[in-house]
């Protein structure tokens, strides 16, 4: 795993229990380089602990609150990934939300998380990759990628394109254009193609409803060129994907909270096998009991 910690004394994974707002609340201003996170959407996933069926407005209204909380935190040239999806019912959720987030913030990229695909190649073969889940409706079609919006404070963030970037189809481009500088490399654009890794026992392999793969956060990380000096925040972390991700970027230090004691049971007990040995769940001092969600 490559990782270096920012000074022998900080330890590298930090796992809170508790309200991501009260946590955020703790946290110094403008300290974190990068948050990739996938809030719960309010579409009635069913999570353990987090009721995801609020009120539309109640659930607009918590947005503010955390996306001001986002603000506050985050350093002036740090990015925001804020990992969306939609479901046939509420195909405008996902622009509702970036929307509630570009009152305070610059919505500087799309990219768009493609899960499944169908390409067909040149000599006519059709061929197919990713999982596909498929929905039985008369009316929609199977909804196959989910939205990652890269919000940064000024909308001029530097970004790392050929970090994840991908060689060049054409060859030829490589000594035609000065910018290569012999490189083979292009920008990838912001479609992503990344599936879900295959797994045989989800309760055991992943036992969460709504996960992003860890993948999908190394890209984000990648392009915003974090570092061993650099903070990377997952308010809503889950089994701690994002935690592994920050972990196999280089990432300076990772700080993840959740409401659902087992699922940070679940990410500690992955995180150990990358290096957070001896790892404690703090507890979240409370203040907060206003949110959607609370049971
Ligand atoms: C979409 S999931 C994130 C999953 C995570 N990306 C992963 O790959 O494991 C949203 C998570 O937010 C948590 N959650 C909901 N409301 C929260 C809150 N107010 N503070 C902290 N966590 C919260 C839920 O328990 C759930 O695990």
């Amino acid at each position: 795993m490559k990782r270096a910690a920012m000074s022998s004394s900080t330890p590298f994974f930090e796992l809170r229990h508790g309200d991501c707002l009260d946590g955020m609340a703790r946290l110094k201003p403008e300290s974190v380089d990068a948050i990739v996170t996938s809030p719960p959407y309010n579409v009635g996933i069913g999570y353990s602990t987090f009721d995801d069926t609020a009120r539309r407005d109640d659930f607009l209204g918590w947005l503010t609150c955390w996306a001001e909380a986002v603000c506050r935190v985050l350093k002036p040239d740090g990015s925001l990934f804020l990992n969306i999806g939609a479901t046939p019912a509420n195909p405008l959720l996902p622009h509702q939300i970036a929307l509630r987030f570009s009152e305070r913030l610059v919505l500087q990229n799309t990219f768009h998380w493609i899960k499944s695909i169908t390409l067909e190649t040149k000599e006519g073969e059709q061929i197919s990759a990713g999982h596909f889940k498929p929905i039985n409706s008369p009316r929609f079609v199977t909804d196959c990628h989910e939205y990652i919006f890269h919000f940064t404070k000024t909308g001029k963030v530097p970004v790392d394109r050929l970090a994840v970037g991908v060689p060049y189809a054409d060859k030829s481009n490589i000594t035609r254009w000065k910018k290569t500088a012999g490189r083979d490399q292009r920008c990838r654009g912001n479609n992503w193609f990344i599936p879900y890794p295959t797994i045989h026992f989800r309760d055991k392999q992943r036992p969460h409803p709504a996960t992003f793969p860890v993948e999908l956060v190394a890209m984000c990380l990648k392009l915003h060129r974090v570092d061993s000096q650099s903070v990377v925040l997952d308010p809503f972390v889950g089994i701690g994907h994002a935690a592994i991700a920050a972990a196999q970027c280089g990432a300076g230090k990772f700080i993840g909270f959740d409401l659902d004691r087992d699922y940070l049971g679940e990410a500690k007990r992955k995180l150990e096998e990358y290096g957070g040995s001896k790892l404690r769940i703090l507890k979240i001092p409370a203040k907060r009991s206003a949110r959607p969600g609370s049971r």
